[in-house]
């Protein structure tokens, strides 16, 4: 927009059909189609506008996140956008670069309204990621990998009621950016992949077939200071890791979700998904691949929160009927926090079943796991952990940002991911003053 400098987007928000199976029309939700959004990419520094229409016949929201923004443009349960509305938040985009995601956040709907299909991804670029020597041409060597899990009750999306399980709703196949057994054709030797969890209860734990390993170069908040070498990538809902994995010519490598044994008890392992595998993903590779350079030892600075400096520390004990044993309110402040200012979370799950937590406005640093050094999927920015039964974790937080990130009037979330807890109530508010 050349009055407000903002590199201006539109999203609306609408209900449509999706064929999904041949000759199957499933209705379904979508931002701009029928199922799922355009991905978003701007750079950190740009201004950015989100002209968003609410083209269905109830209210929801928009959230952006990950995203470092004021609280009254975050699009949690209090920025409300009625049918036929608009809403059009802006800020300015200061992170670094970034796989973000967006989906709405109703208070008590947010799980119908992300199952149903809206939620997309809203990539973040800078100078140091457009220079960084990382697979980076958008759907040819640099996949958006959103992953869900979904059950059909004939042409239709199943309502989740016969599939609630005490972690919420379960698919029985899973779809990678509303595909149903989806395939890649790949021409180049290295490729990264965005991997989200887009999926409303399911944690996954993504690994490769033929056991081959792969680079983590980042997190939900950004890239790592170096690559870590892993075979196995656990993922809760909300969670994303960027990956770059290597091509044989000729062959094909299927990512495969295994069986989790830090799911919780083994009744959970086996009734709330953590026994069942899904193979997610195949990739394709052509006969002949373009090289690709290796992936850099070094990729960059960590911007992560240090812990000495921490002012407060608080804590957070998860049980699905509340945190800290109240309910969500509304109306509730539950933290107030100093802008400018770290902090020490602690957050503990002491009870049978999986959670994860997730914080607005902010990337943390995993200080520890029961006490130890997190492992590496867990050093880099973070907005959402999983927490598995047992575990408490220390996670370090700054609140950052200029005057307009001071509102007392207008709280940020902190939630489990999982969204049927969250919608249950699993969810407190705070405010940056
Ligand atoms: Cu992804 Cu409060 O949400
Ligand atoms: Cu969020
Ligand atoms: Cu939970």
């Amino acid at each position: 927009d050349e009055k407000t400098g903002r590199r201006v987007f539109d999203l609306r928000m609408q209900s449509g059909e999706t064929e999904f199976r041949p000759g199957q029309k499933t209705p379904t939700w979508g931002f701009d189609g029928s199922y799922l959004g355009p991905t978003l990419r701007a750079k950190r520094g740009e201004k950015v506008e989100v002209r968003i229409r609410n083209g269905l016949d109830e209210a929801s929201t928009v959230h952006w996140h990950g995203m470092h923004l004021p609280a009254r443009m975050d699009g949690g349960p209090h920025q409300m956008v009625a049918p036929g509305k608009n809403w059009a938040p802006h800020w300015t985009v200061d992170q670094p670069a970034a796989t973000l995601w967006y989906h709405p956040h109703p208070h008590g709907e947010t799980e119908q309204h992300v199952r149903r299909g809206l939620a997309g991804m809203f990539l973040v670029d800078d100078d140091r990621s457009e220079r960084l020597a990382l697979p980076k041409r958008y759907g040819v060597d640099d996949l958006p990998v959103i992953v869900q899990d979904v059950r059909f009750d004939g042409a239709e999306l199943d309502s989740g009621h016969k599939m609630m399980q005490d972690v919420g709703f379960l698919g029985d196949r899973t779809m990678v950016n509303g595909t149903l057994d989806p395939y890649k054709i790949v021409h180049d030797e290295r490729v990264r992949l965005r991997l989200l969890n887009a999926s409303t209860a399911r944690t996954y734990d993504f690994g490769f077939t033929d056991g081959q390993k792969f680079a983590l170069v980042g997190t939900d908040g950004g890239l790592l200071d170096r690559p870590a070498t892993m075979d196995r990538i656990q993922l809760s809902p909300g969670e994303r890791a960027e990956v770059v994995v290597r091509m044989k010519p000729g062959e094909r490598s299927v990512l495969r979700s295994y069986p989790q044994d830090n799911y919780g008890s083994s009744w959970h392992r086996r009734f709330s998904g953590g026994d069942d595998t899904f193979d997610v993903l195949q990739l394709r590779a052509a006969d002949r691949l373009r090289p690709s350079p290796a992936v850099p030892s070094r990729l960059g600075e960590l911007e992560l929160p240090a812990p000495g400096n921490a002012v407060r520390a608080r804590h957070f004990d998860l049980k699905i009927s509340g945190i800290n044993g109240r309910k969500m309110a509304m109306g509730r402040v539950d933290e107030t926090v100093t802008r400018g200012t770290t902090e020490v979370w602690t957050v503990r799950n002491g009870n049978g079943m999986p959670h994860n937590f997730h914080i607005h406005d902010v990337q943390f640093r995993v200080v520890s796991v029961n006490g130890e050094r997190p492992p590496a999927q867990l050093r880099g920015r973070k907005d959402t952990v999983f927490i598995p039964s047992g575990t408490t974790m220390k996670l370090a937080l700054r609140f950052d940002g200029g005057p307009e990130f001071a509102d007392p009037r207008t709280p940020y979330m902190f939630h489990c991911h999982l969204l049927s807890h969250e919608d249950q109530g699993m969810m407190g508010q705070f405010v940056v003053v």
